[in-house]
């Protein structure tokens, strides 16, 4: 079992919220860009999510998670001190910083929550790092602070204009890259992006044009987490790769996205079903 010690929801509309976990093995060995698999109790749902930080010397783990869906709704309600059954990690391959100087990380909603410990990293290595974080509307910002102190330039910005700037993540990115030649200035030598899919697919074509390196991270749908069940699969580079051993991180440039974006929506329907469902014996929707 393993021990909530802090809960925090991070933005004002409460979707997002932070857990710091009591997992010494897995704070031991964590690294940004790896992620864990946790279960609420011992019937639920086997969930990934990316490790958002660790403190190797107090064993623990923070992980930031949306509530998207019944599982991660039910995560919502534990409290500090509560426990859950499982946390296993850390998974998949750490994101590589080696040899980089200037980067641009852009986030989108949830996804800056995974993008801020690879940017704080790579800050604290002394990396050159722009930070573009992008949010639908100002209730759901998170990270202000944190994403301020983990970069050299932070540019926030809301599809409605409600916060930072207006517009999406890739009219930024762009303006940055130009700039860069404009002035003078060196030119990113990678740019990292974590959000939504879509959001990822037209920031790989926003840097495409200019041949910079850009690393996405991948978000499929995963089971086992451990390469075993072909879940996750993606195409990269026209061969299949699994997200959970593989990666998540891959060359934004050789991702089919076409069947990366089919594959999601492949189970919508039942993901809505079994929000709504009830449970017919414990009459709750845990688990039911
Ligand atoms: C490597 C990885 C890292 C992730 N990191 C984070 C994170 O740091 N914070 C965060 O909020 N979310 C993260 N996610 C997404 C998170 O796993 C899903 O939001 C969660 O599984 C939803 O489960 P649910 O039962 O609440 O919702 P559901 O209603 O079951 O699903 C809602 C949506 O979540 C996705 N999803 C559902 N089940 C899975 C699954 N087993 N694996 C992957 N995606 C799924 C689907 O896109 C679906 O449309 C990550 C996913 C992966 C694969
Ligand atoms: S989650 Fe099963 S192979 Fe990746």
């Amino acid at each position: 079992m393993y021990k909530v010690v802090t809960k925090r929801f991070l933005n004002d509309s409460k979707t997002i919220c932070l857990f710091e976990i009591e997992a010494p093995l897995v704070a031991r060995h964590a690294q940004a860009g790896q992620f864990v698999i946790f279960r609420l109790d011992e019937q639920g749902e086997r969930v990934p999510v990316s490790v958002a930080g660790y403190d190797r010397e107090k064993g623990t783990v923070t992980v930031m998670v949306q509530a998207a869906g019944r599982s991660t709704k039910m995560l919502h309600t534990v409290e500090e001190g509560d426990y859950i059954s499982d946390f296993a990690g850390p998974l998949g391959k750490a994101t590589e910083m080696e040899g980089l100087k200037k980067v641009c990380v852009v986030g989108g909603g949830v996804g800056c929550a995974i993008a801020y410990p690879i940017a704080k990293e790579m800050h604290a290595k002394g990396i050159d790092v722009t930070f573009i974080a992008g949010f639908r509307s100002a209730d759901i910002v998170i990270l202000k602070e944190e994403l301020k102190a983990a970069s050299n330039k932070l540019i926030m910005c809301t599809d409605d204009g409600s916060y930072g700037e207006k517009g999406f993540t890739t009219v930024y990115l762009k303006q940055e890259i130009e700039n860069n030649i404009a002035q003078g200035l060196p030119q990113f030598d990678r740019v990292i992006a974590i959000g939504p899919d879509i959001m990822m697919k037209f920031l790989a074509d926003v840097t495409r044009p200019y041949e910079i390196s850009t690393i996405i991270s991948l978000d499929p749908i995963m089971v086992d987490g451990t390469g075993m069940c072909g879940c996750c699969r993606v195409i990269v580079d026209g061969e299949t790769r699994f997200a959970c051993v593989d990666g998540p991180d891959f060359d934004a440039h050789k991702v089919d996205f076409d069947s990366l974006l089919k594959r999601a929506a492949f189970y919508t329907d039942e993901q809505n079903e079994a929000a709504q469902h009830i449970c017919n014996i414990t009459g709750g929707k845990r688990n039911g």
